[in-house]
């Protein structure tokens, strides 16, 4: 029988000897991309945003709503090999910290996702416009939560959305949150890491966008800390020159004066130096893959220019591999006109030609 004292000694020297092994370990190494990232973002190649649809404060709020005719156009040869859908889901949940889903509109979004997959395209399905997390006035129609519950919900809200699709096939990637900004600007990393940790619970392998604050921009991306996971793809938004693409454009105050026109040199360094910083930072932080998820001209700058930008963009974002989608499908910014039922055909062209 031991000692009370030899008894003493050994587990405070086992105890030790654990702690000290532990302690000799390296940090567990940054494991970088895998395979799957990569080419999981190659394969994302030209897309397009269902944007004002699902993300307005309710469906249809925008003049919007998901149609069957949308979908359908997604599948036709020549036209995106995948689309961003935007959900506004924080409008849709309980104002509580659970922040229980409201069943028809997961409903809602389940079968948009699943007619979406069956046009055979990849689905990047993500959180969009919780005004109060970033700090933002609320939308009419809109409900205010307790400040202190903000995140809770957040996390509460990607924990639903990742146990309701975990079964669902690599095509459906997430993005944590679009546009973080504002009252994100301080927290976002250790957001999006607990963000990452909550998806992972049941999603170990799916790939995940993830992005930097100041609205995901290219910019901000030296102030970004990514989770130790090698399933991320790494997004940017891009509406440089903005008083060029946002011309016009109400919501972005002050609002921009018209007949802007673009591209020249400077216009062309602005919009080709954030690309390249963009992927200067994908290196730095372990050579992740880069999808520049929005990039867009509203409908007000001339159009003559609005083709120009994008002869430029997609002639710089093809020579750097990168991925894209186009904001937006069928509003103010769309490549489809609604009423007419059929493509702006010389911005599609532009945009998805040979
Ligand atoms: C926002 C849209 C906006 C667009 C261009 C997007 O990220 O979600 O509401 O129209 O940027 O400003």
């Amino acid at each position: 029988m031991l000692s009370p004292t030899f008894a003493l000694w050994r587990a405070t020297a086992l105890a030790m000897a654990f702690a000290c092994t532990a302690c000799s370990l390296p940090p567990t190494a940054f494991s970088g991309p895998s395979p799957e990232a990569r080419a999981g973002a190659k394969a994302l190649g030209r897309g397009v945003n269902f944007g004002n649809m699902l993300d307005a404060p309710r469906e249809g709020d925008w003049a919007l709503s998901v149609e069957q005719a949308f979908v359908d156009l997604v599948g036709r040869p020549g036209f995106v090999e995948h689309v961003r859908l935007p959900v506004r889901w924080s409008n849709h949940a309980s104002a509580d910290a659970h922040a229980i889903i409201e069943p028809a509109f997961f409903e809602r979004v389940d079968s948009v996702v699943q007619r979406l997959l069956d046009r055979s395209v990849i689905v990047i399905l993500n959180m969009h416009h919780y005004r109060q997390l970033d700090g933002d006035a609320l939308d009419p129609a809109e409900f205010a939560v307790d400040p202190a519950v903000l995140e809770a919900r957040f996390l509460a809200m990607w924990r639903q959305i990742a146990q309701r699709y975990a079964n669902h096939g690599p095509r459906l990637l997430f993005e944590v949150y679009n546009e973080p900004h504002g009252r994100l600007d301080a927290g976002w990393n250790d957001l999006l890491a607990r963000a990452v940790a909550t998806i992972r619970e049941s999603n170990p392998t799916r790939l995940l966008v993830v992005g930097p604050t100041q609205w995901n921009s290219a910019n901000a991306l030296p102030k970004l800390v990514l989770p130790n996971d090698p399933h991320l793809i790494l997004t940017v938004h891009h509406y440089e020159p903005f008083g060029f693409t946002h011309q016009g454009a109400e919501w972005a105050q002050p609002t921009r004066p018209t007949g802007i026109d673009c591209c020249s040199a400077a216009d062309q360094a602005l919009m080709v130096g954030l690309l390249d910083l963009a992927q200067r930072e994908a290196t730095r932080l372990g050579g992740y893959p880069v999808y520049v998820g929005e990039f867009g001209a509203y409908e007000q700058a001339p159009a003559a220019a609005r083709l120009r930008y994008v002869h430029v963009m997609r002639q710089a974002l093809e020579r750097r591999g990168l991925p894209w989608a186009w904001w937006e499908l069928a509003g103010d910014f769309g490549v489809y006109d609604r009423g007419l039922g059929r493509f702006y055909s010389d911005l599609t062209d532009a945009l998805y030609g040979p």
